[in-house]
């Protein structure tokens, strides 16, 4: 089970709180989205603005990483922004078991191949871009855009990916045959009217990764169908849900 912006649900999505408490609730796994900072650097953030997220205004591409340092993405005990290496860091030091790291790249289009090459430059530097195997790898990467993930697997090619969607047609179909995707990404709404997906998905040698799956009913469908791995902002009622079974 893969906590989705960390233990969102309970604590500051992104945040360190967030993350320290989907490991120590037993996450197989944590989600991020990564967006650059007009200085360069990866930050984890869903948005395009920190309007939503944080004490600030404005686009994350127009703030420099000291100018998002400086603003509060907690809610009511402080939290700076985290860095994706920052968030490597985190889960890599966390020794009471392997833990898997899923990075979405956001906006794919405005800078070319730059969020993907970062990515991988960050995964290298900490000496996981080359997993001996998808089931070994420490991170995955994925997007919603299938040029992303076809980037990343023609620079990485052992590094799991997941091509994230909505449409069962298209995940469906040919599209994670073509960008070479390890991995399905449907909604749990898209699984629920196509369960079938799984099942196809794993035809063709791929896993699924669902998300965001927070009611118990959907973690059990997640489970019984054979979803690889079910992304949540609960990642305590999801551990207990398949406790339970
Ligand atoms: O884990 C995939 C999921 O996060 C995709 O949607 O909008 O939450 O990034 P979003
Ligand atoms: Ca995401």
């Amino acid at each position: 089970m893969v906590a989705h912006r960390g233990a969102s649900a309970a604590r500051p999505e992104h945040t360190l709180a967030a993350y320290e408490l989907a490991l120590e609730e037993g996450a197989d796994g944590v989600e991020c989205d990564v967006r650059l900072t007009r200085d360069g650097h990866l930050v984890c953030v869903h948005d395009r603005t920190v309007d939503r997220t944080s004490s600030g205004t404005g686009l994350v591409s127009e703030l420099t990483l000291a100018e998002l340092k400086e603003l509060d993405f907690g809610d009511g005990s402080p939290a700076g922004v985290l860095t994706l290496s920052e968030l490597i860091g985190l889960v890599l030091d966390w020794r009471s078991r392997p833990t898997k790291l899923f990075i979405e790249t956001k906006h794919p289009v405005r800078y070319g191949s730059l969020v993907e090459n970062k990515v991988l430059a960050e995964l290298q530097r900490f000496g996981i871009a080359t997993p001996a195997s998808a089931a070994h790898s420490r991170a995955v990467v994925m997007s919603f855009a299938a040029t992303a993930v076809w980037r990343i697997r023609r620079a990485a090619p052992l590094l799991p990916t997941v091509l994230l969607g909505e449409s069962s047609r298209y995940l469906g179909g040919s599209a994670a045959t073509t960008v070479g995707a390890t991995a399905v990404g449907p909604s749990v709404k898209t699984l629920r009217e196509h369960p079938e997906l799984v099942d196809k998905a794993a035809a063709a040698g791929r896993a699924t990764y669902c998300w965001t799956v927070d009611e118990p009913d959907d973690i059990a469908l997640c489970a019984d169908l054979g979803v690889s791995w079910v992304a949540t902002n609960h990642p305590g009622r999801a551990k207990a849900v398949l406790a339970n079974r």
